[in-house]
């Protein structure tokens, strides 16, 4: 009976072991081959069907017509109430003109130009725009460009304010097609998206409603003056 369970257990004991030291390898091997037939994969095959090349010259024609008034011959609006747009990502770009259209982002101008738009337009137009490269700016509030670099790199722990910098990065590039590109904007045009996600004014993602809800008119102020001039 004891050598029974003895003998049971030192074989639970070896695969166990045994496992453990072979699945992490083969998982490796797995990878490898699943990397492997991937490269050939692509080397025989054209990459799966996508849209149509945007079309930049299009792009350019439509925004010099009916958008640069507002934001800049090259997307870098010189009105501190709009937004720049240039070398913004494509996706998100397209992601706001669609909100506009349909009422999910609420803006009675911008609603107006993007229901004008079809999505082809708001594609040639996006990505014209991320090729457009963004003019940087300036801090100007001295007194408190500390604070806002406090929470654009730590956020505030005590407040579960997450840093900004996990998703926009440190430079405020952001990420193409998940986070946007922060760096340089116009400091009232962020407190006024700050101010409007907290205050359910915009309230098209609820991410950025959660971050706005914990922080003060000043830490709003602080943090949109130091993205102003990161770069
Ligand atoms: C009369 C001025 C005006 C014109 C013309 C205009 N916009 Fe705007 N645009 C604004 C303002 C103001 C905002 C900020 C809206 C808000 O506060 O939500 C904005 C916001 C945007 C945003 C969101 C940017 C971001 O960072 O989230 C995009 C994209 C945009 N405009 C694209 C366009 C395009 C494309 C056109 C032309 C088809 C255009 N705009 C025409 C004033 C204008
Ligand atoms: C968990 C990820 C995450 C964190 C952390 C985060 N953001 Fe965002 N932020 C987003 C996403 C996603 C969007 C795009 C929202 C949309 O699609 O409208 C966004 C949008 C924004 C915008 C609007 C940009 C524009 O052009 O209109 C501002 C401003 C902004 N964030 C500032 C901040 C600040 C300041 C912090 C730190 C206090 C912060 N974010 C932290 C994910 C994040």
């Amino acid at each position: 009976m004891k050598l029974t369970a003895q003998f049971l257990l030192s074989s639970v004991i070896s695969t166990v072991l045994v496992s453990a030291v072979f699945l992490p390898i083969s998982a490796v091997a797995q990878e490898a081959k699943a990397a492997n037939h991937s490269e050939t994969k692509a080397e025989s095959k054209p990459a799966p069907a996508k849209p149509a090349k945007p079309d930049l010259a299009k792009g350019e024609a439509l925004f010099s017509a009916t958008c640069a008034a507002c934001h800049g011959a090259d997307g870098n609006s010189g009105t501190p109430a709009n937004p720049k747009l240039a070398q913004q990502h494509p996706q998100y770009l397209m992601a706001q003109l669609d909100g506009f259209k349909s009422g999910k982002r609420n803006n009675a101008v911008m609603k107006g130009f993007a229901s004008a738009l079809s999505a082809d337009d708001m594609r040639n137009i996006s990505y014209w725009l991320t090729s457009k490269k963004a003019k940087t700016g300036f801090a100007k509030e001295k007194d408190l460009v500390a604070l806002g670099e406090h929470i654009y790199r730590g956020g505030i722990s005590d407040r579960q304010v997450p840093a900004c910098a996990g998703c926009h990065s440190p430079n405020g590039a952001g990420m193409p097609s998940v986070y946007p590109r922060l760096s340089g904007q116009h400091a009232d045009y962020t407190v006024a998206q700050l101010t409007g996600f907290r205050d359910g004014t915009r309230k098209n993602n609820v991410v950025m409603a959660q971050v706005a809800a914990k922080l003060n008119d000043r830490e709003i102020k602080a943090v949109a003056d130091y993205m102003a001039g990161l770069r």
